[in-house]
C-alpha cells in the first residue's frame, strides 16, 4: 500500500490541475451509510420509490419517511478524508472537488470550490406555493413524520437534490466537465461509479490525458480503467498521501 501512496503523492506534487471526485464512500467514516455495498441504503429502501421523481410525485410521504436516514447526513461531521482534500486545495494542488454527495461535508471541512452534481440538502421548496425552507428548520417535523407546507399545506416539499429521473444542474455539470478536461490528475474517492452522467466524468478526464486514480474501500467494475487503484479507507489513506506530498514539495 505504501508504494501506491508514494505514487499518488508524486502525481499530486507534480500536477498542474488536480481534481478530486467523491462519492458516498468518503462520508462513510462520518457515520453516513453508503448506497451500495454491504449495508447500503438501497438494500433497505427501494430507490424507485424513495429517490425517483416519479416516486416522489406519486407519494412524497415515502421520500420523507426515507428522509429520516438523510438527517444523519446533515448532522454528521467531516472526517480526516474531507480535511485532507481541503488541505490539498489550500496547498494549491487540488483545484476543485466534484461530489455526488448531498451532505455538504466538503464545505464543512473547508473546501472552497465544490461542485455538487446531485445538489444538497440545504434548501427545500414547496412545489405548490414556492415557499422555501432550510432543511435544518424541518428536521423536527421530518422526525415526527409531519412534513407539510406552513403556507398552503402541500405535502410536495422537495429538497434541492437530484432525484433519479431528473436532470443534473446544467451549470454544475458543465463546470465539472470543464474541470475534468483541464485536469492532469483526477482522483476518484469512495464511489462505485454506477450512476450516470456523474460516472462518465472521470473518463472525460482520462480522454483529456489525465492520470486516473481510484481510492475506494472495495473493488469496482471500473478499476481496470484506472492508472492507479488503491483499495483502502479514505479517512486513513488520504492523510497519508497529504503527508507524503508535504515531504516531496
Ligand atoms: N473509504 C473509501 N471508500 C469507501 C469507504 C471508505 N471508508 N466506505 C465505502 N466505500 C466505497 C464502497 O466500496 C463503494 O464502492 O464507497 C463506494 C460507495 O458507492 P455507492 O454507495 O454506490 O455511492 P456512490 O458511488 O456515491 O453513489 C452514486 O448513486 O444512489 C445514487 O445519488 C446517489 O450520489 C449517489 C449515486
Ligand atoms: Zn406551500
Amino acid at each position: 500500500m505504501d508504494w501506491l501512496i508514494e505514487k499518488i503523492a508524486e502525481l499530486l506534487a507534480n500536477s498542474k490541475h488536480a481534481v478530486v471526485f467523491t462519492g458516498a464512500g468518503i462520508s462513510a467514516e462520518s457515520g453516513i451509510p453508503t448506497f451500495r455495498g454491504k449495508n447500503g441504503l438501497w438494500k433497505r429502501f427501494d430507490p424507485e420509490e424513495v429517490a425517483s421523481i416519479r416516486g416522489f410525485m406519486r407519494n412524497p410521504k415515502a421520500f420523507w419517511n426515507f428522509a429520516r436516514e438523510l438527517i444523519l447526513k446533515t448532522k454528521a461531521k467531516p472526517n480526516a478524508g474531507h480535511y485532507a482534500i481541503a488541505e490539498l486545495e489550500k496547498m494549491g494542488i487540488v483545484k476543485a472537488v466534484i461530489t455526488q454527495n448531498i451532505d455538504m461535508l466538503h464545505q464543512k471541512a473547508g473546501s472552497k470550490r465544490v461542485l455538487e452534481l446531485h445538489g444538497s440538502l440545504k434548501f427545500v421548496d414547496c412545489l405548490d406555493c414556492g415557499k422555501t425552507y432550510r432543511w435544518d428548520d424541518l428536521v423536527d417535523r421530518i422526525k415526527r413524520g409531519e412534513v407539510a407546507c406552513d403556507e398552503c399545506g402541500s405535502l410536495y416539499l422537495k429538497p434541492r437534490i437530484v432525484f433519479f429521473g431528473e436532470a443534473l444542474p446544467k451549470e454544475v455539470l458543465s463546470e465539472a466537465i470543464e474541470e475534468a478536461k483541464r485536469s492532469d490528475v483526477f482522483i476518484v474517492v469512495g464511489s462505485s461509479l454506477q450512476v450516470y452522467p456523474a460516472a462518465s466524468i472521470p473518463f472525460i478526464a482520462k480522454d483529456s490525458g489525465a492520470k486516473l486514480v481510484m481510492i475506494n474501500a472495495d473493488p469496482t467494475d471500473k478499476d481496470r480503467l484506472f492508472d492507479i487503484v488503491l483499495h483502502g479507507k479514505a479517512g486513513e489513506v488520504l492523510p497519508k498521501i497529504v503527508d507524503k506530498v508535504k515531504e516531496i514539495i
